[in-house]
């Protein structure tokens, strides 16, 4: 098979197209002709290893010390099932599914893979592409997760920063679903984008400091969900209810400081990685089923193009979704 495979850690140009063993299904696995995949903040992450000092050794012991142990990127795909193994249940050659490879040793940046059927998927939802298919899988499974831990009621404030992102624009959606009164956060030419997934209220943060603004108006928030990365607990402490929730998915940080953070601020600091499992996949399907959920495209690539597709998301605004099409 065809396969993007990044020959070493680096810049975009790492990646190479390369023919690779198509793989074989396990018992318990289905065989997936990929469709569409994904360009993430995370893959674009993993290939130029841009993590924070502290991690530097673990994630190396984790992904590889001296090139990735597992060379093909991609978190998300959507696609047709091929053949399935011998003890397969829930699905069928021809039956169209999407999917998370997080915890499945990425590799969807190719024709083919394979994931256990009780893993992070679901059958694609009635009348909906592959790449919308696609482009749910981790920006709206990490959004259900976090939003989840935090326990968001109706009529509670909520704060996304980073709200125009893959996480960020379901994050909007999905705490709007829980009846959230929410405030996004994004720059000036994605003000409109932020509304229409309905946000009741937007900040442009190229015109005035988010947390500072807030601050200003007496804004409280129950839960300030950052799906950035560039700030911390201690700028938004002052717009943060007593027993609020800062949500820390852009840069999870470690179990130490979250709970240094807690004691001394009484502020809940939820972090780590979101590992999603097949009923957050089946409630996913559900909920775009239903029209609770969108996906925002940005831009379009054939795999052959993924490092434009990477060099794209290097920059860190990308709107939604960056679609990989696989002929
Ligand atoms: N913990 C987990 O399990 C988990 C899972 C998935 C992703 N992540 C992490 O979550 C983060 C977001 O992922 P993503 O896929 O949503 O990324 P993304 O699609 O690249 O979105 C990033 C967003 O950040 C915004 N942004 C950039 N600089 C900003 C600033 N100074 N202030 C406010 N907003 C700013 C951009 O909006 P504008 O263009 O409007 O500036 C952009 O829409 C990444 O760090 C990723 O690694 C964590």
């Amino acid at each position: 098979m065809r396969a993007m495979v990044a020959t070493s850690y680096g810049p975009p140009e790492v990646l190479q197209l390369r023919e690779w063993a198509k793989p074989v299904p396990k018992a318990n696995e289905v065989l997936v002709r990929v469709r569409t995949t994904t360009v993430s903040a995370g893959d674009s992450r993993m290939r130029s290893f841009t993590v924070p000092a502290f991690v530097w050794l673990p994630a190396r012991l984790h992904l590889g010390l001296r090139r990735l142990r597992n060379p093909i990127l991609g978190m998300e795909l959507a696609g047709d099932v091929e053949a399935v193994g011998k003890d397969v249940r829930r699905f069928k050659a021809g039956d169209r599914l999407f999917a998370s490879t997080l915890q499945h040793t990425f590799g969807a940046n190719a024709e083919y893979k394979c994931l256990p059927e009780n893993g992070a998927l679901a059958a694609m939802p009635p009348n909906v592409s592959y790449e919308e298919a696609a482009g749910l899988a981790i920006g709206a499974s990490t959004a259900l997760h976090f939003l989840r831990a935090a326990d968001v009621r109706p009529g509670q404030r909520v704060l996304v920063n980073g709200a125009s992102g893959a996480v960020g624009t379901f994050a909007v959606q999905i705490a709007r679903h829980y009846g959230a009164h929410v405030t996004g956060v994004c720059s000036t030419g994605n003000v409109d984008l932020v509304k229409s997934l309905g946000a009741d209220e937007v900040i442009d943060y190229t015109r005035e400091d988010p947390a500072a603004s807030a601050a200003t108006r007496g804004a409280t928030f129950d839960v300030v969900f950052d799906a950035v990365g560039k700030t911390s607990l201690s700028r938004w402490l002052g717009t943060l209810a007593p027993q609020g929730r800062f949500l820390n998915v852009g840069l999870p940080g470690d179990a130490l400081t979250r709970r240094w953070y807690a004691a001394t601020t009484g502020r809940h600091v939820v972090g780590g990685t979101a590992s999603p499992g097949r009923e957050d996949f089946d409630h996913l399907a559900e909920l775009r089923a239903a029209g609770r959920l969108r996906t925002v495209i940005d831009r379009r690539y054939p795999l052959e193009q993924l490092v434009e597709a990477h060099r794209y998301v290097d920059g860190g605004h990308k709107r939604g979704s960056v679609a990989i099409s696989v002929a």
